[in-house]
């Protein structure tokens, strides 16, 4: 299959039903409301319960984007789930998901961890398998259970994040919603900022504000070059979705493209940081709430631990 003929044909998402809200962590933390909106621009997050893993979110979420596609189970070769929250170190979560959907045992299923760039990750090499013409149908999903990775006593960081999961199917060409190009990258000198260092419980360790002036900076970058790759001017980009981190820091880059707010998608007030479940999750209500129309140009760019990075272009 050429790279041209691959196309998203459906997309799904799901988050768990119980909702945190910034009151109720500022009554777990030295922490306000106020604080967290002007900040970050979250206002609340979903979490999964015990019973909940990562497996089971992006189960539901893979079962939400076939419907949607009009697939079937059956017809899945591959499937790539981008995680940093496996439900264990092995197997990969992606077999687990591969049992609960009951996509058949030829498939070739493997866990992939770019952090927050995870799903831009999976989402290329997806593509690249999809178009050596040797898999016809992949699940892309990115899913999260950052919560069992949250420190609830540090709230320069558990303010930042949430659970869920978004996915894709991607698939021989319908006409639309073609994968135009995508473009990665990852600077591993920065990998300290960002981290879950081994310990008796692993848990987020962040610096802030580095991690917030290189995600600018590294967006920025990759946009320029994706546009500049495709003979697009930002100006032409219809949306964007962007890694659902911080309002400020998409702000920020919408300000050094000298593209307006409005052209953004972001849904981070109500669901936080979801890691590698953000782009798919924002991805797929884009879609549902006719945020993106035929014959759009949206835009993917991620950031994330790594420190990785990258972008993608998608023809509605
Ligand atoms: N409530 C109240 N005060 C707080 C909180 C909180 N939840 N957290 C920190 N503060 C305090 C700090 O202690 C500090 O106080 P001090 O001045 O007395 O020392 C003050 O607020 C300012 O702290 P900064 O860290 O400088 O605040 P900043 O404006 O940089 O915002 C933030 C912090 C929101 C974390 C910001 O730096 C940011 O968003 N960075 C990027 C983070 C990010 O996107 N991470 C995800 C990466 S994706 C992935 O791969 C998982």
């Amino acid at each position: 299959m050429a790279h041209s003929d691959i196309c998203i044909l459906g997309t799904g998402a799901h988050v768990p039903a119980k909702v945190l809200t910034n009151h109720e962590l500022a009554r777990m933390v030295d922490t306000t409301d106020e604080w967290i909106v002007t900040r970050t621009g979250i206002r609340e997050r979903h979490l999964a319960g015990k019973n909940e893993p990562t497996s089971m979110m992006a189960a539901a979420a893979a079962r939400a984007a076939l419907a949607d596609a009009g697939v079937t189970a059956e017809q899945v070769d591959l499937i790539i789930l981008a995680t940093l929250t496996p439900d264990q170190p092995m197997p990969a979560t992606a077999c687990l998901v591969q049992h609960l959907l009951g996509v058949p045992a030829r498939a070739a299923c493997f866990d992939l961890n770019a952090a927050c760039s995870g799903f831009l990750y999976a989402l290329d090499t997806a593509w690249a398998m999809l178009a050596s013409g040797r898999y016809r149908h992949a699940l892309v999903i990115g899913a999260e259970k950052l919560s069992s990775i949250v420190d609830w006593t540090d709230r320069s960081t558990c303010v930042l994040f949430g659970d869920g999961a978004g996915a894709a199917v991607l698939g021989p060409a319908r006409g639309t919603a073609r994968l135009l190009g995508t473009r990665l990258y990852a600077e591993g000198a920065h990998a300290h900022l960002l981290c879950v260092p081994r310990g008796p419980k692993p848990v987020i360790q962040m610096k802030g504000r580095e991690v917030f002036k290189n995600a600018v900076r590294q967006m920025e970058d990759a946009v320029r070059e994706i546009l500049e790759q495709h003979g697009l001017t930002a100006a032409q980009i219809s949306s964007v979705i962007p890694h659902q981190a911080n309002l400020r820091i998409i702000e920020s880059l919408a300000q050094y493209l000298g593209l307006p707010i409005e052209r953004f998608i972001v849904n981070l007030d109500r669901y936080g940081n979801t890691s590698a479940a953000s782009i798919p999750l924002a991805l797929d209500e884009a879609r549902r709430s006719g945020r993106v129309r035929a014959g759009d140009t949206t835009l993917l760019v991620a950031f994330g631990a790594g420190l990785t990075y990258g972008a993608a272009l998608v023809r509605w």
